[in-house]
């Protein structure tokens, strides 16, 4: 043996600093996961990314976009395939369905399950799974079966599998994922609820009426929209008809959206609600919260060459809000004299501005009270047919093909 000390390339000293930085963020603690991404040489997956692109530990590598600018497909960040590779818990010898292709995460998936083991990757865009299996073979992966189909179907001859593993947004669970999972397998998907996205990794549950999907766990996360036939886009409600102010809402628009129509010929009314976090603190329980407990939730976008004014949120792009009747709301937030927190306010435009105000504060200062810090809310997803009686919950929200319940653990 030689002690010849190897000075390893640029990407491996690249990849490795991002595998160390996940250790250190707490996104990657299983040995085996660290082990596949350091092997795996993702710069090798997404050839024409210059290396310092290929190596962030927390962008994704957009390869696809359409004639709107809309991203279509991806190579996930190192972040997001570190996190959902731990909630897949993928062992030597099972076979997993991955949604979605790019190559790279099933070379980690084929990694994972060994030689004995079966990944099968399925792509709606013929381009995609072209570039896959071109660079699955090109690196090894040769075994890795890839399919073009729309996931939303089952795909042919594949049979049970122990993990379903969607990399692409999902508005909907769609039964076939449930169908090709074996009994106690696991489905982890990245699913939007009222607007706001988490990867939850699910397990099945027999239930008093029939088998259900309960979350182990769920992350907040982003994704390229799932396409096919059960893509879902928001619908968009303009206040006062100008796309100045667009209220997205995931599940449908309000019963009479024209209410809104005079909310903004009213002064605004404005709220500072004591509720403060800290800068970096992670606030999914809050939006979780007014997603729960507001019927009116949605999210609030202002067009920023159209903006008058008329609003003042602090993000233009997404800023959470909720309506109600002739009235809307939406947070906006402001630094303390520390610099080190920031506060919640409220700001209400329509005839009831500051009782819609009060009651969004207050749920501001209930999640500060009851729920911050603490656990996520427990997702499951019944059939669609279930009914309302069989579903204990905070919150259904109501899909095509599931009603996907929301539940604050129990203290
Ligand atoms: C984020 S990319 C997948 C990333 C990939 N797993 C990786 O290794 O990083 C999402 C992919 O989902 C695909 N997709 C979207 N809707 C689909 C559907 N209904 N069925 C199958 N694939 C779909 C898109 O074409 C896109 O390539």
């Amino acid at each position: 043996m030689t002690n010849t000390i190897v000075e390893p390339d640029e990407a491996t000293r690249l990849r490795n600093k991002v595998v160390d930085e996940l250790c250190a963020d707490g996104n990657l603690s299983s040995p085996e996961i660290e082990a596949v991404m350091r092997k795996v040489p993702r710069h090798a997956f997404i050839p024409d990314t210059p290396l310092d692109k290929a190596y962030d530990t927390y962008a994704a590598v957009i390869t696809k976009t359409d004639e709107h600018g809309v991203q279509l497909s991806s190579v996930s960040a190192p972040q997001i395939q570190a996190m959902m590779l731990e909630q897949a818990q993928v062992k030597p010898g099972m076979r997993v369905l991955e949604i979605g292709s790019g190559g790279l995460n099933a070379a980690y998936l084929a990694e994972l399950v060994g030689e004995h083991g079966e990944v099968v990757t399925v792509d709606i865009d013929p381009v995609v799974t072209d570039r896959a299996r071109r660079l699955l073979d090109e690196h090894g992966y040769g075994r890795v079966r890839v399919v073009t189909a729309d996931a939303a179907e089952p795909v042919p001859d594949l049979g049970e599998v122990d993990v379903v593993m969607v990399t692409a947004g999902a508005w909907d669970i769609s039964p076939a994922w449930t169908a090709q999972l074996r009994q106690g397998g696991r489905l982890v998907v990245p699913l939007r609820m009222r607007g706001l996205t988490r990867s939850v990794s699910f397990v099945q549950v027999a239930g008093e009426h029939g088998p259900y999907l309960e979350s182990e766990s769920g992350r907040i996360c982003g994704f390229v929209p799932m396409q096919g036939s059960t893509a879902h886009r928001e619908e968009l409600l303009l206040v006062n008809g100008t796309p100045e102010i667009g209220l997205k809402f995931d599940d449908g628009l309000p019963a009479d959206p024209h209410r809104l129509d005079n909310a903004v010929t009213t002064p605004r009314h404005e709220l500072w609600t004591g509720v403060t976090v800290r800068i970096q603190e992670l606030i999914d329980t809050l939006q979780m919260a007014m997603a729960i407990s507001l019927p009116g939730f949605c999210t609030m976008a202002v067009d920023e060459d159209l903006d008058t004014g008329l609003v003042a949120p602090v993000n233009k792009r997404f800023s959470l809000a909720a309506v109600e009747d002739d009235t809307f709301a939406y947070l906006v937030t402001r630094r303390t004299e520390d610099d080190k927190h920031i506060e919640y306010g409220v700001h209400a435009l329509g005839p009831n501005a500051e009782q819609f105000a009060d009651k969004v504060a207050d749920v501001l200062r209930d999640w500060e009270a009851n729920r911050r810090g603490g656990p996520s809310p427990v997702i499951r997803v019944h059939p669609a047919d279930t009914p309302d009686d069989q579903i204990p919950a905070d919150r259904v929200i109501d899909k095509v093909h599931s009603r996907v319940s929301l539940s604050w653990p129990s203290a």
